[in-house]
């Protein structure tokens, strides 16, 4: 099976791993800030704080935005659940705005038509996730600007999307949210294992994330209520979590970091591959937002099924019986049944839904074989044409 997405390791990782094994700190050593120090050298935020997932990111994100009870949140139903769960773990109520057609991120219409009427009805978001699906920003300006004229806070769910850039700066800069979040799931375009990071530029927002980490514990004298009752003294002055990274994770990660830009050129010269190859088939091939240049975590093509004779999921099961590994990103988020049960029903989010009826995510990783791609688009031409 070609699968959808998978990882490189290389004698490099490897090594680097085994050093940390031999080491005398398995966490809380030299190799998390030296991950943090490369995730803030590629990106050029000024903060960054590593954890043990993006779902872990993602809560502590809302939680330094002081997203709470009576708050509400809002992305997009076009992304993994985490990035609605994160609402609801402080207590919030989760809303959803519909997906562009063209680059089926949050739409930035749908977004200030639901601003206006949130306005109306005194309900405004305090928080807005905008998820960069697949690797591609979101219209990161025009999100930016609408959270000044309406007064909510900026979490860019950038776990598809380390290595891209928008309006040719590196995504993770922060110029226009409160905070990003990356994701280092070895699906994803750098691998810790498991494991996730915050970046922000504000001191602030990176002190509370620091406590939420772990245990809400600080070791910051300026930030003790008591005296130091000697060397050992710590305390605990608010509610945290252990979402820590190991050393190991970080490690990997550090070795990782050194081949982003090859990674992303790799994913790239596939994609442009793909591009090409499929361009006369009944697929509607990626759309490239001015201005962005894509991390590439996923290829996401939609069946045109009008052109064809199978149905959406005639051609999906064929490709996986056939070896191609193919996937779906994602089932939309409100139509997942515990949130129909808070009240979502389909046909809420119609572009979602409509994207789900027809997408298909084919394999794209940056350790991927010309002859492997050539594999899969020999297989999707015949399931599309037979
Ligand atoms: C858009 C998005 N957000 C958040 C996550 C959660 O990432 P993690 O698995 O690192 O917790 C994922 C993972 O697939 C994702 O795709």
């Amino acid at each position: 099976m070609i699968p959808y997405g998978k990882q490189e390791i290389t004698q490099q990782d490897i090594d680097a791993v085994v050093d940390v094994l031999k080491s005398d700190f398995l966490t809380q050593g030299p190799q998390v800030p030296a991950f943090e120090e490369a995730l803030r050298a590629h990106t050029g935020a000024t903060y960054s704080l590593a954890v043990n997932s993006a779902t872990s990111a993602l809560h502590i994100a809302c939680l330094a935005l002081g997203l709470g009870k009576g708050d509400k949140l809002w992305t997009t139903p076009v992304t993994f659940v985490a990035s609605a769960n994160c609402g609801l773990y402080c207590g919030a109520d989760v809303d959803f705005v519909d997906i562009d057609p063209q680059t089926y991120n949050m739409s930035i219409d749908a977004l200030e038509e639901k601003l206006i009427h949130a306005k109306s009805i005194n309900a405004l978001p305090k928080v807005v996730v905008p998820v960069h699906l697949c690797g591609q920003a979101c219209d990161m300006k025009a999100i930016y600007a609408l959270s000044k004229e309406y007064g909510f806070k900026i979490i860019e769910d950038a776990s598809h999307a380390i290595g891209g850039r928008y309006l040719d700066k590196p995504i993770g800069n922060c110029e226009y949210s409160d905070i990003t979040v990356f994701s280092f799931h070895p699906v994803k375009i750098v691998t810790t294992a498991e494991g996730g990071a915050v970046m922000t530029n504000s001191q602030d927002l990176a002190d509370k994330m620091a406590l939420y980490r772990s245990h809400g514990i600080t070791r910051d004298q300026a930030q003790m209520q008591n005296e130091s009752h000697g060397g050992w003294y710590y305390e605990q002055i608010d509610l945290g979590y252990n979402y820590r990274m190991t050393e190991l994770q970080a490690a990997l990660g550090v070795a990782q970091m050194t081949r982003l830009n090859d990674f992303v050129s790799a994913r790239h010269k596939l994609a442009t591959r793909y591009n090409q190859l499929l361009s006369t088939l009944p697929v509607i091939l990626p759309y490239q937002l001015e201005g962005t240049y894509s991390g590439l975590h996923l290829y996401v093509i939609r069946l045109q099924l009008d052109k064809i004779t199978k149905t959406h999921k005639e051609v999906f099961d064929a490709l996986r019986e056939l070896g191609i590994g193919v996937n779906l990103h994602y089932i939309p988020v409100h139509t997942q049944p515990y949130y129909q049960s808070m009240g979502f029903k389909v046909g809420d989010f119609p572009e979602s839904e409509r994207y789900y009826q027809e997408a298909i995510s084919l394999p794209m990783f940056h350790v991927m074989t010309e002859e492997q791609q050539d594999t899969v688009i020999r297989v999707l031409s015949n399931v599309l044409e037979s």
